[in-house]
């Protein structure tokens, strides 16, 4: 039976390099996203790229329906999704309490709802078939708290806590579950964010395809976590030796507004 890879947040920056390398691997695409023109251009170049069918559907993540659009869909065409990424996702800084609260709770909703329900359908199907991949995209600031960026953080600590635990619980049933958690990737993220200031040296920005490269090693691996990076790897064993409030206030440091 064809095999499908799922991938949300297709016609960005991580997720156009997963979709390429899933594609060399032989998996037809099934693409989502927010922005239905960008996903449209995006579909007719990868059919042109390579010989392999792919579904595309724009859905907003941010609300229940457009999750629901992508599971009945799967459904509806009876596509058999052997390796889903949940990739879509948007980071958010400022001083908490200053920020509208619908946009933290949008974040929450793309960041860790549609992360929870996606997994959660697609999850059951693979247990079914006994055969799967998950991989879901966390952040290297999942590892600790980060002030001026407190609520994107907690969510990518979200998606790393759920992964490992769900990595475990589906091991018996043939399913690889791994969070990978990138430092800064050279996409459209810093700007989403609202966060031109975000600060981090040159040589810390990686490239899309280095990340879905590295993952994808990883799944081989059955690796649970994925860190990308021999920089990020030092970074956060050094981390483990330093109390918790002087790396959150370091962490912070990258993001606290300019005065
Ligand atoms: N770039 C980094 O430095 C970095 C570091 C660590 C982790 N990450 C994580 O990597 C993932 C991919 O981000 P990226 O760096 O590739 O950034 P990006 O280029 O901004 O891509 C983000 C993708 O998420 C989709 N998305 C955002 N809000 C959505 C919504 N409400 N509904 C549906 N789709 C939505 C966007 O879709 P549309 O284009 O259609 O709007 C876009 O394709 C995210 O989960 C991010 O948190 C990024």
């Amino acid at each position: 039976m064809e095999k499908y890879a799922l991938v949300t947040g297709a016609a960005g920056g991580i997720g156009k390099a997963f979709c390429e390398l899933l594609q060399n691997q032989g998996y037809s695409l099934f693409i989502t996203g927010r922005n239905a023109e960008k996903l449209v251009k995006w579909k007719t170049q990868l059919e042109s790229l390579n010989d392999v069918n792919v579904h595309a559907i724009d859905a907003d993540l941010s609300l229940p329906q457009g999750r629901e659009k992508i599971m009945e869909y799967a459904e509806q065409k009876n596509l058999n999704v052997s390796v889903l990424v949940n990739n879509a996702g948007f980071g958010l800084t400022g001083e908490f309490v200053d920020r509208p609260l619908q946009k933290w709770k949008m974040l929450n909703e793309v960041n860790v709802n549609a992360v929870t329900e996606l997994t959660w359908y697609f999850g059951k199907k693979m247990k079914e078939k006994k055969d799967g991949i998950i991989i879901n995209i966390s952040s290297l600031a999942a590892f600790q708290a980060i002030p001026w960026f407190a609520a994107y953080a907690a969510s990518k600590a979200y998606v790393l806590s759920f992964t490992e635990a769900l990595a475990e619980e589906l091991e018996p049933y043939n399913i690889v579950v791994t969070a990978v958690c990138p430092g800064p990737v050279k996409t459209d993220f810093v700007v989403s964010a609202e966060a031109a200031h975000i600060e981090a040296p040159d040589m810390l920005w990686a490239d899309p395809e280095f990340i879905a490269k590295e993952s994808w090693k990883s799944v081989k691996n059955k690796d649970r976590v994925c860190v990308p990076g021999a920089m990020n790897k030092a970074t956060l064993a050094a981390q483990k030796i330093i109390p918790r409030t002087w790396v959150s206030k370091l962490a912070g440091s990258f993001y606290k507004p300019k005065k």
